[in-house]
């Protein structure tokens, strides 16, 4: 079999490794020039370590943990309050996990464990220009590099504003659920100053300001907002489209008398390599696939990063998707193997796309009584956390969430 993945993220070199060990011949494109770094925490949740743990990786993920200690809040006067350490047990409730990495390593993590794979390659700085062709006998498209190539399966990798996904699938098959948040994320020098928790500061005016350690020495800053009017609302979602300067410009005015350390980061914000700006949706899909092409990770069922699923759903995906193609016997049609795929996976995504109640109005508070009211909450809960069954409510981390089927092609794997 001969598969076309579009997108070297954590989706695409995740189904990649999978489909490696069922003989397929896999070709992955990568818009960038090289691997994506950018990006901050991401989870690994649930049944998805355990996907981790089969590819003989969960070690390597640990190495590179982002060494962050907990959750704290910062109040008015920049004080720590309320703070939930990480739990090394399943009961710990906090905002971190032990399982945390960033984005860009995760990546790296996967992409190194396939980049050497005989019947893996990367192509960098390309993009599928066309799709010519997708019928009963084979995809045919058309690279950036001029090339046309037909393969048996092209997988939409390529992130939540997919190219491929654009070409391919109606409007009205998919759903964009705007989630009224707006985030930019990028990367500044650490102080003396700075400390190893994940540092939240809750300014008036629906506004967050939060700093983080990495392991690379660096510090991981974030800005992220609500809109309180029409015209606040205007201005991001106008941004959103728009390029750096213009979003940087917007931070600006908007970040200005925030407080705590909001100066700091807004100096730091126009040196920085990896600014990142990103309106928070979800993406929904009436069906993933349409004949021999088909949708994954961010592409097709984006869940938002106020779920804290989307790393986990990428490689849940990716296992089960390579799996029920490995299954299909000699001349079968993929779309066999993308309907059973999808009959098995779409239910857990779609109840992981639910987000959070807590999340996102109420830790955006507008007004002052609002966020004494949410500060005094999460100083009680950082407090009673230790009650079994209210821990599990906020961190089921560790609990068997999806039931991984299993595939013949895929047991004996080396696990760590
Ligand atoms: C820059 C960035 C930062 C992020 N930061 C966070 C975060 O801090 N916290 C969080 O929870 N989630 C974050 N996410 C989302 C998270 O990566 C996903 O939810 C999840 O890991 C699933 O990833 P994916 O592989 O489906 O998509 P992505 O991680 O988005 O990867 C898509 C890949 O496709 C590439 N690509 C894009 N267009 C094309 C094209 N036309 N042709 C070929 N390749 C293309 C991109 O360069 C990228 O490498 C971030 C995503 C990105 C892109
Ligand atoms: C987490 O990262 C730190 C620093 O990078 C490292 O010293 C530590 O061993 C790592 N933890 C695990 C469990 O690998």
């Amino acid at each position: 079999m001969r598969v076309l993945i579009s997108g070297a993220g954590i989706a695409g070199p995740a189904l990649a490794w999978w489909l490696a060990k069922t003989g397929a011949r896999i070709t992955v494109v990568e818009k960038a020039a090289a691997l994506f770094p950018h990006g901050q925490n991401v989870d690994i949740q649930g049944t998805a370590r355990k996907v981790v743990k089969k590819m003989g990786l969960l070690e390597e993920v640990l190495r590179y943990n982002t060494t962050e200690k907990g959750t704290q809040l910062i109040d008015a006067k920049g004080r720590p309050f309320a703070p939930f350490p990480v739990r090394e047990d399943a009961n710990g409730a906090s905002a971190t996990s032990e399982f945390e990495v960033l984005r860009g390593d995760l990546a790296a993590i996967f992409y190194k464990a396939t980049k050497d794979e005989p019947n893996v390659d990367y192509l960098f700085s390309t993009t599928i220009e066309k799709i010519v062709s997708n019928d009963d006998e084979s995809v045919k498209v058309q690279l950036s590099s001029g090339e046309t190539q037909k393969y048996d399966v092209l997988v939409a990798a390529d992130g939540q504003w997919s190219k491929v996904r654009k070409q391919v699938f109606p409007k009205d098959a998919i759903t964009v659920v705007d989630k009224n948040m707006y985030v930019c994320y990028w990367t500044i020098p650490r102080l003396p100053m700075d400390n190893s928790w994940w540092n939240i500061y809750c300014a008036l005016r629906s506004r967050i300001i939060t700093l983080r350690p990495d392991p690379h020495g660096t510090i991981r800053a974030m800005f992220s907002m609500m809109p309180c009017n029409a015209a606040e609302k205007a201005a991001w979602e106008d941004a959103s489209r728009k390029d750096r300067k213009l979003q940087q410009e917007l931070c600006r005015s908007h970040f200005a008398d925030a407080g705590w350390q909001a100066q700091r980061l807004l100096s730091s914000m126009d040196q920085a390599s990896d600014f990142y700006f990103q309106a928070i949706k979800q993406i929904k899909m009436s069906k993933w696939s349409k004949g021999r092409i088909i949708c994954l990770g961010d592409t097709a069922f984006a869940p938002s990063p106020l779920t804290g699923m989307g790393t986990s759903l990428a490689i849940l995906g990716s296992y089960v998707l390579a799996g029920e193609l490995s299954k299909l016997n000699a001349g079968d049609h993929p779309a066999k193997a993308f309907d059973s795929y999808e009959t098995i996976f779409r239910p857990f995504v779609e109840e992981m796309q639910q987000v959070p109640w807590i999340f996102p109005d109420l830790v955006h508070p507008q007004t002052a009584i609002k966020r004494w009211m949410l500060s005094s909450f999460l100083s009680l809960l950082s407090k009673i956390v230790a009650i079994p069954w209210l821990a599990s409510r906020f961190n089921g981390a560790d609990n068997e969430d999806f039931k991984l089927p299993v595939y013949a092609q895929f047991e004996g794997e080396k696990s760590t």
